[in-house]
């Protein structure tokens, strides 16, 4: 009997935006059988492996990197012969070396990368009066996505079984991280209701029951800032007046597919996935 097609959606997503693309390409691709695991909010408690069948994997982009719980969690997922459809999301100031990264480590995990797109999310230190990639993805990052999806499954038919080689942009060795400095959002007591919501959506259990967070487990996501119902959590950084002034202009999305490259290997960009058929 022939088992049925699986298609897994994989995603890190503290504020939704990866979760919103990824689940757009998993449309896109039409697998009726599908199986989410959401890396969110936990680390696995062991290894978890995937046999044949499609991978849609979507992390955001920290630093130009993607973001390190995100690399941590995917560690647990092995792959044998399972295509994989890669996405990074940033906030529109770059996405550098992320999705390089997220092609090299899925391959060490035993993915065939087919096709990578660097999609735009609202940008995680974006606030009601500085809005930085506000309400992205939108409408039409959303049908973007469903259609790099779509295609994506439709322009690998023409491969066969010999998959050719993803390049994508992005540098090796990768950008070096800057030192970080401990910081969490701190929480104005006589607005918070104490409903434990920011406690059950930290990705990183960094809140504990008196709503103090913890720097050291704080990775700075701002889920908790964007989801407390009474505006209770509070994250001050200068990056936010910084990406106001400077990354205002929208970034377009751009996508990458195995077998299409510039001469001397150099990554060739797709602004609309329909091209590369
Ligand atoms: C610590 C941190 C670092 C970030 N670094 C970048 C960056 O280098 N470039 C960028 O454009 N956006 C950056 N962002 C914004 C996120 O990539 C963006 O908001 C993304 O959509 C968040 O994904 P999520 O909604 O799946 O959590 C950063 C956000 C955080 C919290
Ligand atoms: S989500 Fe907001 S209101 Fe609820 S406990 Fe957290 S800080 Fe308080
Ligand atoms: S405490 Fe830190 S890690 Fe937890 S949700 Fe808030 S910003 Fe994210």
């Amino acid at each position: 009997m022939k088992t049925k097609e699986t298609l897994y959606t994989l995603f890190f997503s503290p504020t939704h935006t990866s979760q919103t693309i990824a689940q757009a390409v998993a449309d896109g691709l039409g697998i009726k059988h599908e199986v989410s695991i959401n890396l969110t909010y936990h680390t696995p408690k062991e290894d978890i492996h995937i046999d044949g069948g499609w991978a849609v994997i979507a992390v955001p982009v920290y630093g130009g990197r993607i973001s390190e719980t995100a690399v941590e969690r995917l560690s647990f997922i092995h792959a044998k012969n399972t295509r994989a459809i890669l996405c990074v999301l940033y906030g529109n100031r770059d996405y550098e070396d992320a999705l390089i990264e997220l092609s090299d480590l899925t391959q060490k995990q035993g993915f065939i990368p087919i096709s990578g797109g660097a999609f735009i999310g609202e940008h995680s230190y974006s606030r009601k009066n500085k809005e930085i990639a506000s309400g992205r993805p939108d409408t039409q990052d959303i049908n973007m996505a469903y259609r790099f999806g779509k295609i994506s499954g439709e322009y690998i038919k023409n491969w066969g079984n010999k998959i050719p080689k993803l390049i994508v942009k992005g540098n090796v060795p990768y950008k070096v991280k800057g030192t970080q400095i401990p910081q969490a959002p701190i929480t104005l007591y006589d607005i918070c209701s104490q409903c434990g919501h920011c406690i059950n959506i930290c990705p990183t259990h960094a809140i504990n029951n008196k709503i103090e967070s913890s720097p050291e487990f704080c990775i700075k996501c701002c889920a908790c800032v964007k989801e407390c119902p009474n505006e209770a959590r509070i994250f001050e950084t200068p990056f936010t007046d910084w990406l106001y002034k400077n990354c205002s202009i929208p970034k377009k999305i751009e996508m990458f597919f195995c077998g299409k490259y510039k001469a001397d290997n150099q990554p060739l960009p797709f602004y609309h996935p329909e091209d590369v058929l």
